[in-house]
């Protein structure tokens, strides 16, 4: 076999089929784009039904499958009316990624009560309670893969951070909680952590003069991440070419956990 055909065979997801949620977002819709690209049939899962229309559109214009679905990581309801219409619509689920999410940055002795449990609902809750409702379907077929979304937060934490780090922590433990009790129906489950990226949720940050400055210097390759950064570790744990990789945890962040960029020195010592 050469090279080319090794390849495609490895990271090739032509007969499978995924399910995301949150992806009328910047990174949910860009790894849809991608898992597309490489074969798969996509469901795109969201609130905001224009953006999963958009996302539908673009990626049938490149020739890929997607259908767009409504989908409330908060409601139990719409969790099982979702998962059932995939999964009658491509024959199972086998790949599902938990990519909905959000963040409201406030000090400690602020947050109210409401805004704990919407970030909660959403961030931590909606991802156990969607992965309850896929694991089934993937039971059945001894097949399934779980790809959560993590954070920078998930290790360091930024200021005005502690609800949205609690539930990053959390998605992340529960990622080894998949991949412990669901190694034995073929189930994997990692999570992604990506950086700085530039989406609608950190555009507040980035156009903030002081905290974008603060941001690049603690990247060491000096830039924002991009949604488009985190496709091809979304492809590597989507396909087979990840076949024993399991419970883990990666970052994507351009060298922002490593050190970020290194201050004045001289070469004289
Ligand atoms: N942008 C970053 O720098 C960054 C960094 C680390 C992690 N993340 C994580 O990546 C994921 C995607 O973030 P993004 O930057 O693309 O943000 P985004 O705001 O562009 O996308 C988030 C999506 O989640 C959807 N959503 C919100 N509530 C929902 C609900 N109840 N049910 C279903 N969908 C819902 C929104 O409609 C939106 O489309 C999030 O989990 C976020 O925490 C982002």
């Amino acid at each position: 076999m050469g090279i080319a055909e090794n390849l495609l065979k490895m990271f090739s997801l032509e007969g499978r089929t995924v399910l995301f949620t949150g992806a009328g977002g910047g990174i949910g819709g860009e790894l849809a784009s991608a898992l597309a690209g490489a074969g798969a049939a996509v469901a795109l899962c969201d609130i905001n039904v224009d953006a999963l229309d958009k996302r539908k559109k673009l990626i049938e214009d490149m020739g890929g499958r997607a259908v767009a679905v409504v989908l409330d990581v908060t409601k139990r309801e719409s969790i099982e009316t979702a998962t059932r219409a995939v999964a009658a619509e491509y024959g199972g689920i086998d790949i599902l990624v938990n990519c909905a999410g959000v963040n409201k940055r406030e000090g400690l002795v602020d947050v109210e009560e409401v805004t704990y449990d919407k970030i909660m609902a959403i961030n931590l809750k909606g991802a156990f309670f969607v992965s309850q409702a896929v694991a089934p379907y993937m039971k059945e077929k001894r097949y399934g893969n779980i790809i959560n979304i993590g954070s920078h937060n998930t290790g360091p934490i930024l200021g005005g951070c502690s609800v949205y780090g609690a539930t990053k922590c959390g998605l992340l433990s529960l990622t080894r909680s998949m991949a412990v009790e669901w190694a034995k129906y073929n189930i994997r489950a990692n999570c992604i952590s990506p950086g700085h990226i530039k989406t609608d949720l950190t555009t507040a940050t980035w156009a903030h003069p002081g905290r974008s400055e603060y941001l690049l210097n603690r990247i060491a390759l000096g830039r924002p991440g991009y949604p488009a950064d985190i496709a091809g570790v979304c492809l590597l744990l989507a396909s087979d070419a990840s076949s024993y990789i399991t419970g883990c945890e990666y970052r994507v962040d351009g060298g922002c956990v490593c050190g970020g960029q290194p201050w004045e020195y001289d070469t004289d010592f």
